[in-house]
C-alpha cells in the first residue's frame, strides 16, 4: 500500500530532528537502539513505534516537561509539521490524522490558503483592541448571521460576540441568559441554567457548571450556583427539569466529548417548546458538532423553525486551528445586552477574525457538506465491518457526518495506541468510546487506509 510504503520511507530518513531541534538530535533517535531484544523485535515490525526513552522525542520531553503544568498526559511522540490529513513527529514519522486536532482543523492541516492569510494579515493589522474598529469583527458577525440564516438554522440569529475559545463562547451565553433573565424578572427568581448529563462544555467555572463530570467538577467545588442536570432524550422528564426558574438550558445537538451521542430531533423539538412555554432561552452548543461536522452548517439547520436556539456557541473549527470563539444571539437576547455587561481583550482580533471569514465561507460550500455525509457513511460502512469481526468488543456506532463514535466493551487505550504505531492517531471519548473527528476535507483514499490501520490495530490487540 502506499501509505504504507511511505511509511517506512520516513522511518527511514529518520535523523531529521536536527532541523527542528539541533540539541535533541544529538540524542540517537532509533527507538529500537538500545531496547531489549523483545522491544527491537517489536519495533521493527511497526512503522511507527513509541519513541524510546533514548530517542530525541523523549529527550525533549524530558528537557520541557518539568516546566509544564501536569493537566494533560500525552503519548511519546512529539509533532512538528503537519500537512493536509497527517502530522510529522520529530523524528520525521508520518501519522494519519482521524483527529484534527479534536474537530478543530476541518479543512485539514496548514491549509495553504488560509497560512497565506496568516502571513498576510500578521503584516497588516494583528490588534488594535475592542476599543476601536476594525474590517473583520465585523464581516465574521455578518457572515456568522447571514450564514446560518441561509443554511436553515437559527432563522432569527441576529448579532454575534466574538472570542477566544470554546469555553469562553459559552461563558458568554450563560452570562447573556442570566442578564436577559434579571432584565425580565429583577428579583432574580429566574436564574436556573439547565445541562444535561455527559455534556462537555468547558472548563471555565460557568462552562464546568453546566459540565456535570464529578472528574472535571469535584476537585474544582463548589461550582456556580444555580445548575441543573437532566438526562438527555428523556422528554417526558422535561415538565420538571425546565420550569419557570430555569432562565437557559444549554444543549449540544451531538455531545462530543461526553462519547458522541446524539439527541434526538424529538426531544430537541420537546426541550425547545418547553423552553418556550416557561420563557426560558435555549442554547446550543455546536463547538465540536457544528460548521459542517454533520454535514449541514449546523448540527441543528435541518430542525423546524420551533426548534431553533436563542444563543448559538462555536469555536473549534472556526479558526481551523487559530483560536476563536463565538456566541450567535437572537432578538430575545440582543436588545438586552448593553454596553459594559460583557468584554474581552483578545477576541474578535482583526487576524483571528478575517481568518474564520475565509473558514466559514469554505465551510458553508454545499459541495464540502455532501461530501461530510459521504465520508461518514464510508466510515459507518467499515464500523460495521469492525463490528462483524469483532463483534465483542464493538457494540455500537454512533453519530451523524464526520464525529463519530465506536462504543467498544473495554477501554480503548491498548488500541489507540497500537493504531498509532501503525501511524493512525485516534482518540478516545465518554467511556469506551473511540471517537472519530476527522479533517472534514479529507480524501476517501485517506479514509480507508486509516480504516485498514485500525483493522489492523485492533486485531494485535487481540493476539
Ligand atoms: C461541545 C464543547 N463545548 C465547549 C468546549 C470547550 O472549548 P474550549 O476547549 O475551546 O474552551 C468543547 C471542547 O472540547 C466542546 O467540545
Amino acid at each position: 500500500m502506499a501509505f504504507r510504503a511511505s511509511l517506512r520511507l520516513a522511518a527511514a530518513a529518520r535523523p531529521v530532528a536536527a532541523r527542528f531541534y539541533s540539541q535533541a538530535a544529538a540524542v540517537p533517535t532509533s527507538s529500537a537502539s538500545s531496547g531489549t531484544a523483545a522491544q527491537i523485535q517489536r519495533d521493527a515490525a511497526l512503522p511507527n513505534p513509541d519513541p524510546a526513552e533514548d530517542s530525541a522525542s523523549a529527550a525533549l520531553v524530558r528537557e520541557h516537561s518539568p516546566y509544564m503544568v501536569a493537566t494533560y498526559a500525552r503519548p511519546p511522540p512529539v509533532f512538528v509539521r503537519g500537512e493536509g490529513s497527517y502530522l510529522w513527529d520529530i523524528e520525521n514519522r508520518k501519522y494519519l490524522d482521524f483527529t484534527a486536532g479534536i474537530a478543530v482543523n476541518s479543512l485539514g492541516h496548514c491549509d495553504p490558503e488560509i497560512s497565506t492569510l496568516i502571513a498576510q494579515q500578521a503584516k497588516t493589522l494583528m490588534h488594535a483592541s475592542n476599543l476601536y474598529y476594525n474590517p473583520w469583527t465585523g464581516a465574521l458577525s455578518k457572515l456568522l448571521i447571514e450564514k446560518t440564516v441561509a443554511s436553515g438554522g437559527m432563522h432569527d440569529a441576529t448579532a454575534v460576540f466574538i472570542c477566544n475559545s470554546g469555553s469562553e463562547a459559552n461563558e458568554a451565553g450563560i452570562k447573556f441568559a442570566r442578564k436577559v433573565a434579571k432584565t425580565i424578572d429583577p428579583s432574580g427568581a429566574k436564574h436556573e441554567i439547565v445541562s444535561f448529563q455527559n455534556a462537555f462544555h468547558g472548563r471555565t467555572m460557568g462552562a464546568l457548571s453546566a459540565t456535570p463530570n464529578p472528574k472535571y467538577q469535584a476537585p474544582f467545588a463548589p461550582m456556580v450556583p444555580g445548575f441543573r442536570v437532566g438526562t438527555l432524550n428523556d422528554v417526558a422528564a422535561l415538565p420538571d427539569l425546565v420550569t419557570p426558574s430555569t432562565c437557559a438550558v444549554i444543549v449540544e445537538p451531538v455531545q462530543g466529548e461526553g462519547g458522541v451521542r446524539v439527541a434526538t430531533d424529538e426531544f430537541l423539538v420537546a426541550l425547545a417548546r418547553r423552553c418556550r412555554e416557561v420563557g426560558a432561552l435555549l442554547h446550543y452548543d455546536e463547538i465540536q458538532c457544528g460548521l459542517s461536522r454533520t454535514g449541514t452548517l449546523w448540527a441543528h439547520s435541518h430542525l423546524p423553525p420551533e426548534a431553533h436556539p436563542d444563543i448559538l456557541t462555536t469555536a473549534k473549527a472556526l479558526g481551523n486551528g487559530f483560536p476563536i470563539g463565538a456566541t450567535l444571539v437572537g432578538r430575545r437576547v440582543v436588545d438586552k445586552i448593553k454596553v459594559g455587561d460583557h468584554g474581552t481583550t483578545f477576541g474578535g482580533n482583526p487576524l483571528a477574525c478575517r481568518l474564520a471569514v475565509r473558514i466559514v465561507e469554505r465551510l458553508a460550500d454545499e459541495g464540502l457538506q455532501r461530501g461530510v455525509v459521504r465520508k461518514g457513511d464510508l466510515f459507518r460502512e467499515g464500523f460495521e465491518r469492525l463490528r462483524a469481526r469483532f463483534p465483542d468488543l464493538v457494540r455500537e456506532v454512533r453519530g451523524r457526518g464526520l464525529i463519530l463514535g465506536l462504543q467498544l466493551t473495554e477501554d480503548p487505550a491498548r488500541i489507540v495506541k497500537a493504531a498509532r504505531e501503525r501511524g493512525l492517531l485516534v482518540i478516545t471519548a465518554g467511556t469506551n468510546t473511540l471517537r472519530f473527528v476527522p479533517s472534514l476535507v479529507m480524501s476517501e483514499e485517506e479514509i480507508k487506509e486509516g480504516l485498514a490501520i485500525l483493522e489492523e490495530a485492533i486485531k494485535a490487540t487481540r493476539e
